[in-house]
């Protein structure tokens, strides 16, 4: 029988994660969650790398990343992603993969990978120093602070004050926290759109519209969910292309609508979607289908 196991850091799966694990139940796997700190990794004598829960041996044909550490330390972060790279050594298919979800969860570095490909992004400077961000700023009259690694429409800020900018940067600094900006972007209706792609296809496309006087577009920040037929094919490919670009097999891409033309915010390599769920699109049996079939091959 094909073992599909899940990890989260959570004492309890959160409902994506639920979905997941009952979606491999539902199509015929057995099912393991997993918890970082459950977990030891042993470096054999015999040059075996061993991965035990509680002391008990695994066995897994695949494994979905969904919640790493909440890391308080660098050692932590590192963990983390250890974990997931033992699994990949021996074998197991991760969903998604060490390489992709390090890329997805800089900003900074999957601005600058998908730019590369041709991907529109917007403008954005990262800088540990204060001059070249005001200097940014100023030229762009609006911006947007936001951490590097960061989800949930947390710490994101607009700025169009000099004054307020240089405030919440230097305390971001004090923090020891690099600080990116990017160019803000109007977006029409103050919606942006999610498109949650699976295995190279489209599976939901949503727009997120913000709360009333509200600025974030995150589902978790309160918006409002509306169905995007209407999407034009290029936004969706740039959308599937990002996703294949990052190496993910599977991800959420926020895509703003502009005036001017579309821009890739960001791709998220363990998407919620609760979006989906109330267009009626259920993605938890079409991602794991496309992963059982990738592990019987
Ligand atoms: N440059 C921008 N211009 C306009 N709105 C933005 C910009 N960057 C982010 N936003 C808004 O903030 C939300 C959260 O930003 P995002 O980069 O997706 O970070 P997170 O990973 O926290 O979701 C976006 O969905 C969008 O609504
Ligand atoms: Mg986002």
């Amino acid at each position: 029988m094909v073992v599909v196991g899940l990890i989260h850091h959570a004492p309890t799966p959160p409902y994506t994660s639920r979905q997941i694990l009952e979606a491999a139940k539902d199509l015929g796997a057995d099912t393991v969650y997993l918890r970082p700190i459950d977990l030891s990794i042993h470096v054999e004598e015999t040059g075996e790398v061993r991965v035990l829960k509680r002391g008990r041996p695994l066995r897994l044909d695949a494994l979905f990343v969904r919640g790493l550490l909440k890391p308080s330390s660098i050692e932590e972060a590192a963990l983390s992603m250890d974990i997931v790279i033992v699994f990949e050594e021996n074998g197991v298919l991760t969903i998604n993969n060490s390489r992709g979800i390090l890329t997805a969860r800089d900003k900074l570095l999957s601005t600058i990978i998908l730019r590369k490909k041709g991907i529109p992004v917007l403008p954005s400077v990262v800088s540990m120093s204060m001059a070249p961000l005001l200097r940014s700023l100023e030229e762009w009259g609006r911006g947007v602070i936001k951490p590097i690694i960061g989800s949930l429409g947390r710490g994101v800020i607009p700025v169009d004050n000099p004054d307020i900018a240089y405030s919440v940067i230097r305390q971001l600094f004090s923090w020891s926290q690099p600080v990116l900006l990017q160019k803000h972007v109007d977006k029409p209706g103050n919606r942006d759109l999610r498109v949650l792609v699976v295995n190279g296809e489209v599976v939901a496309s949503y727009y997120r519209v913000a709360p009333h006087g509200g600025f974030k577009t995150n589902v978790s920040q309160g918006a409002r969910v509306e169905g995007a037929s209407d999407v034009d094919r290029d936004v969706l490919e740039a959308a599937i292309k990002s996703v294949d670009t990052l190496g993910l097999l599977y991800g959420g891409v926020d895509i703003i609508i502009a005036r001017d033309g579309y821009y890739v915010l960001e791709v998220n390599s363990m998407p919620n979607w609760k979006g989906a769920l109330e267009i009626g699109v259920n993605p938890a049996p079409i991602l794991v289908r496309s992963v059982l079939e990738l592990v019987k091959r």
